[in-house]
């Protein structure tokens, strides 16, 4: 379900007011800046799942495109995400804010005006409940991710999002679920929304941090596989390791944790979910409801009256 109000820097406009400019350099070059959170519902009401982390990348995320002059701080932006969904009456739902510039059209990013929109829509697992279960079958693109001398991947910049649209609507013609993407090198580096994490003989491998985006179910993975005692490695990864993995899995907020079956028609060990994705998909799930050893650290807690 899609919100009734979005917020436009400080103002709650319908859905179908909340417009911008055909002219704004966002929409011509690519220059926005977007994060992706859910909420959650917990036995104390809905709670965010660790906004602070993902108001920072944000504000990092702006810094890096290089803009100077954004108005909001991390505490007016935490107001704002509580806003719209307090008066969406949400529970459960994903929030999107984007910083878009306003301003003549133009390259200069010192002639725009950077504003703030945020919406926010009732939205279950990105690839789906089953694919949460069964498991997904990726391949690895044809196409290379973001060189950070080309465009910076630690910043969520809307503009690299063409090379995940092209890679992900490729995959999904092609009959696959998703595409694991290769670095300028030729290593694995993420996929088109999500990190990816590989298992061989009990320790955990993901790819390290120069080339992909910060992801903040990466890192809350790594924390509940420390917690749970079992390894993680950050080292560089190859395409024919994935292919040899006891298990291959991928983490982001809209997809949370989805196991992945089979790469490039070869499955993954057995083809079914392994023990080590099962156990921290069961951690992670415990911890966004409220009942986890680190909820507390890391939920941000909403109180209202709900719609239903
Ligand atoms: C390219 C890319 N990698 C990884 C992720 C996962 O990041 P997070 O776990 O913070 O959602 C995302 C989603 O934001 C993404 O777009």
């Amino acid at each position: 379900m899609i919100s009734d109000y979005i917020w436009m820097d400080g103002e709650l406009v319908s859905h179908t007011e909340a417009k911008i400019h055909v002219l704004s350099p966002t929409l011509h070059y690519g220059a926005g800046i977007f994060e992706g959170i859910r909420s959650y519902e917990t036995p104390h009401g809905p709670a965010i799942f660790r906004l602070q982390d993902h108001l920072e990348r944000f504000l990092d995320s702006i810094l890096i495109l290089g803009v100077l002059d954004f108005p909001y701080t991390i505490d007016e932006m935490r107001s704002a995400i509580h806003e719209i969904i307090r008066v969406n009456k949400f529970g459960q739902c994903y929030i999107r804010p984007l910083m878009y510039l306003d301003g003549p059209l133009n390259l200069n990013i010192d002639n725009s005006i950077p504003r703030v929109a945020i919406a926010a829509w009732e939205w279950g697992p990105y690839l789906g409940e089953e694919a949460q279960k069964t498991g997904i079958h990726m391949k690895v693109s044809s196409l290379t991710r973001l060189h950070p001398n080309i465009s910076m991947t630690k910043s969520k910049i809307t503009g690299n999002y063409v090379n995940s649209m092209i890679v992900n609507t490729h995959a999904l013609r092609s009959g696959y679920d998703e595409a694991v993407i290769l670095d300028p090198s030729g290593f694995v580096a993420e996929c088109t929304g999500e990190n990816i994490f590989m298992v061989r003989e009990g320790v955990i491998y993901t790819p390290p941090r120069a080339s992909i985006l910060e992801g903040i179910t990466r890192d809350s993975v790594i924390s509940l596989a420390n917690d749970m005692g079992i390894p993680v490695v950050e080292e560089v990864i190859s395409r024919d390791q994935l292919y040899i993995a006891d298990e291959v899995f991928i983490t982001g907020t809209a997809a949370e944790i989805v196991p992945v079956r089979m790469i490039d028609y070869r499955p993954v060990a057995d083809g079914f979910p392994g023990p080590v994705m099962k156990a921290l998909l069961a951690s992670y799930l415990e911890t966004v409801h409220g009942k986890g050893k680190r909820s507390e650290e890391w939920l941000d807690y909403l109180s209202f009256e709900r719609k239903n």
